[in-house]
This record gives structure tokens, C-alpha cells and sequence, in this order.
């Protein structure tokens, strides 16, 4: 097949031309990669406009509200799936067999443990530090406990790091939650599931045995799937801009927890709760619709908007259903934070300017509620995002090293002053 080309004009000089590349779906892409060689560079900041690399993990249509995990509707996922077998889905490429579950959930259950000197590393934080703080530094030094398993080149080291993360990241949070809360750590269980000892490490105490709620272990369940992975978003990319130096992953994935921590990012399921509880009733909605269009104030409707979705996040949807479904399972009736974000969502969706930005709910927009259902306090609600990413960011991160890469460099365009020479300070005005 004749490979496409752009033709790029530029004055006084021969058009250039530039390659077009196809995937299996989405836009096609002009590789400007040569584009140097002709005293070009690119200009998009923010990289509106910018495939970063090629991936087979994750597809999104923003148009369609689309989000697949290796060609599987995250709604299917959501309803026939659950967060262990959609990370093996994308570590591997294909949904395990029974048998490959069950051995996928041994390993990842007998990795769970950290080494007892985190507890020391731990108790080295303020006792009113930010969970997200503690764990951008016990992911880092978790590199330091493994230094037997750091050859990025070698595909079992790989492979062992991306199950310690996945395995340890809900112990390392549990440990997060537990300091911030002044409470004994809860070691982690072999004999529950994923969720349920999550929710065991974080609530359970040395003190009496309670057996986890089912309804909240499959709601955090589905927390974790829904947040897996979402193709080159700001802490993904983070991830693997890191990684491309040869960085060992644990401090990459450190990176990404450091960029999901923003409110424009992961930052903002703690960011939309504040914003619920500072609207406080559904009457006062009006004025804060009312300071997200002015332009003059940096307010904005948290949980709203998104680089990619110009369509309803298909995450919101399902997060919208599990909202209603764990609530009436817990018998809240009429939570008073979910009618405020029901009505706002109904006044946004209605109002011209959220229609004519297409602004809609994003994953972020009813994840808190659900949450906050569960007992989470809102300071560990991107903890909680981190900990389900921690598979998607992984995976890149393997797709990279374990393909040809360069190590990331981009250029820029300078605005700064001409050359020019120093002038002795005591000639210096
Ligand atoms: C996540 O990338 C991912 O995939 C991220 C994520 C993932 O799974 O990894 O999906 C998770 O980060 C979801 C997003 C969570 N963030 C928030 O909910 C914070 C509130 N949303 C915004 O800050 C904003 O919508 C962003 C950051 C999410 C997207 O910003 P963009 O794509 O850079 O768009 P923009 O800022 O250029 O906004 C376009 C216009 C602007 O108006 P104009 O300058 O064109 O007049 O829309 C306006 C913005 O002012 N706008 C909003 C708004 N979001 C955008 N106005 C009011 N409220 C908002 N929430």
C-alpha cells in the first residue's frame, strides 16, 4: 500500500514532505519526527495536538465517549470484570483463563507484605501529612528494597515490579491512611480478595476482627477497575517520559503519582467533595454555575471537562449507576452531597456555555461520592486513584522499555533575550 504523505509548505524553500501514519482506530498521524533535520520544530504546548508515542494498551474516542482496555468496552469490564483480571488484561494483552486468574491472584496476594522498615520510613512524616505526600515517598524508596530486580531489560524483572506495585500499593495506602488516622497498620490478609483486604487494612484494627461489607469491597473494586488506565494522560505520560531515561519504575511510577496529585488530574475527586460541601445546597448551585463562566475568576466546576472526552466520560456513567446502587444498598437515602451533584450535573449539561465548551462529568465528577460512601476520607481519594492507575502506568511503562525507545527530549521556542555580555556590577546601574 503507497504509504500517505503530508506536504508541508513552508516560504522560500522546497515543501516538505512528512509521513502519514495509521492505526488499527483513531486519528491517523503526520510523523514529524525529521522535521528537525529541516530546522523545524513543532510547537503545541500542552501537546493538544501530539501523539507522544504509539501504544496498543488503552483507546479513547472523546467524540463517541469511548474508553477500551485492549479493544474491551470499559462498560463490559465494569459489568463482567474485575480489577485483577483487567490488570492482567493489561500487563498481558488478552483476559486470563480461569486458570491464569487464580495464579494472577496467588502472586499478586503473596506479594501484599512490605518490608517492615517502611513502618520506620512511615513514622517519619508529619502526623497530619497529606497521604498523597507519603506515598510519592514510600513508592520511591520502595526501589531501595529491591535492587536484585532493577534490569529494566530483563522481561522477568519487569514483570516481578509490576506485581510487587500492584500487590503493595493498597498496603503502602492503608499505611497511609492509618498514620494520617494515628492507628495501628493492619497487615494484609491472604485469605480476602483484592478490594476486601484494602478495605480491611484501612478500617480493620488489631483490636476486633469485622468482616468487610461485600457491597463497599465491590464498589472499591470497581473504583480500581475504572481508574486503571486512561492512554496518555498528564501522569501516564509523566510515567513514561521518566522511564525513557532508564529510571528504575518505582521511582517512575513515583513520578506519576507526583503529576496525578494536581486538582486539574487525580486531584480533583478530593476537589469536587470540597466543592459539593462548599455549595452545601442545592440553592446555591446557580452561583457557582455562575463563577465557573467568569472569566475574571479561576474557579471552575470540578469533576467537569476533560482534553479528551467532548462527550459524556463513559467512567461517569458507570460511576453514576454504582453511585445510585451502593447508596440504596447502604440505605442513604437522598445523600445530600449526590442530589447537589444530580442537579448540578442536570444545570451544567443544560446551560450553553458547559454545551458549547462540551463540558460533562468526567470520572472524577461522582467517584468521591462513592467514596465517601465507603467510609474513604476525601484526603485519600486520589490516593485511591493512584493505587487503581498504578497498573496502567506500569504498563506503559513496560510497553516502552520493552520496545525501542528514545529517551524524551523535547525542544522549545525561545523568546528570551538576544546574546548579549556581562557588565561589571560596579558599572551596573
Ligand atoms: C482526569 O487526561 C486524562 O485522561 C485525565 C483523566 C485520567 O483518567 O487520567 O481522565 C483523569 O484528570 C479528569 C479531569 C479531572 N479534572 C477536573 O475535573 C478539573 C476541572 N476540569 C478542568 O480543569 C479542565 O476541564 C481539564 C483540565 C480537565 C481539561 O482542560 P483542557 O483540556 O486544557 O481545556 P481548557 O482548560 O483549555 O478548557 C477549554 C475551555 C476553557 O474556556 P475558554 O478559554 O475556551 O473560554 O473550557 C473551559 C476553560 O475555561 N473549562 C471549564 C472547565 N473545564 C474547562 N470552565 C469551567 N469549569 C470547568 N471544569
Amino acid at each position: 500500500m503507497t504509504e500517505k504523505k503530508a506536504l508541508l509548505t513552508v516560504p522560500g524553500r522546497e515543501p516538505i514532505e512528512l509521513p502519514i501514519r495509521s492505526g488499527t482506530l483513531g486519528q491517523d498521524v503526520i510523523d514529524v519526527g525529521g522535521l528537525g533535520s529541516f530546522d523545524y520544530f513543532t510547537f503545541d504546548p500542552g501537546f493538544t495536538s501530539t501523539a507522544s508515542c504509539e501504544s496498543k494498551i488503552t483507546y479513547i474516542d472523546g467524540d463517541q465517549g469511548i474508553l477500551l482496555h485492549r479493544g474491551y468496552p470499559i462498560e463490559e469490564l465494569a459489568e463482567n470484570s474485575d480489577y485483577l483480571e483487567t490488570c492482567y488484561l493489561l500487563l498481558n494483552g488478552d483476559l486470563p483463563n480461569a486458570m491464569q486468574k487464580k495464579e494472577f491472584e496467588n502472586i499478586i496476594t503473596t506479594h501484599t507484605m512490605v518490608n517492615r522498615s517502611i513502618e520506620q520510613f512511615m513514622s517519619g512524616f508529619r502526623y497530619d501529612a497529606h497521604p498523597m505526600a507519603m506515598m510519592c515517598g514510600a513508592v520511591g524508596a520502595m526501589s531501595s528494597f529491591y535492587h536484585d530486580s532493577l534490569d529494566i531489560t530483563d522481561p522477568h524483572h519487569r514483570m516481578i515490579t509490576a506485581h510487587r506495585l500492584i500487590a503493595k500499593m493498597p498496603t503502602l495506602a492503608a499505611m497511609c491512611y492509618k498514620h494520617y488516622a494515628g492507628q495501628p497498620y493492619m497487615y494484609p490478609r491472604n485469605n480476602l480478595g483484592y478490594a476486601e483486604n484494602f478495605l480491611n487494612m484501612m478500617f480493620g484494627t488489631p483490636c476486633e476482627t469485622r468482616d468487610v461489607n461485600p457491597v463497599l469491597a465491590k464498589a472499591m473494586d470497581l473504583l480500581f477497575l475504572l481508574h486503571a488506565d486512561h492512554e496518555q494522560n498528564a501522569s501516564t505520560s509523566t510515567v513514561r517520559l521518566a522511564g525513557s531515561s532508564g529510571a528504575n519504575p518505582f521511582s517512575c511510577i513515583a513520578a506519576g503519582i507526583a503529576a496525578l496529585w494536581g486538582p486539574s488530574h487525580g486531584g480533583a475527586n478530593q476537589a469536587v467533595l470540597e466543592m459539593l460541601n462548599e455549595i452545601g445546597d442545592v440553592k446555591n448551585i446557580d452561583s457557582f454555575v455562575k463563577r465557573a463562566k467568569d472569566k475574571n475568576d479561576p474557579f471552575r466546576l470540578m469533576g467537569f471537562g476533560h482534553r479528551v472526552y467532548k462527550n459524556f466520560d463513559p467512567r461517569a456513567k458507570v460511576m453514576k449507576q454504582a453511585c445510585d446502587s451502593v447508596l440504596a444498598e447502604l440505605g442513604i437515602d437522598n445523600d445530600p452531597l449526590l442530589k447537589i451533584a444530580k442537579r448540578l450535573e442536570q444545570i451544567a449539561l443544560e446551560d450553553d456555555y458547559f454545551v458549547s465548551k462540551k463540558l460533562y462529568p468526567n470520572v472524577d465528577f461522582y467517584s468521591g461520592i462513592i467514596m465517601k460512601a465507603i467510609g474513604i476520607p476525601t484526603e485519600m481519594f486520589t490516593v485511591i486513584f493512584a493505587t487503581g492507575r498504578t497498573v496502567g502506568w506500569i504498563a506503559h511503562w513496560s510497553e516502552m522499555i520493552s520496545n525501542s525507545y528514545k529517551i524524551g527530549r523535547p525542544r522549545q521556542l525561545y523568546t528570551g533575550e538576544q546574546r548579549r555580555s556581562i557588565v561589571p556590577i560596579k558599572k551596573r546601574k
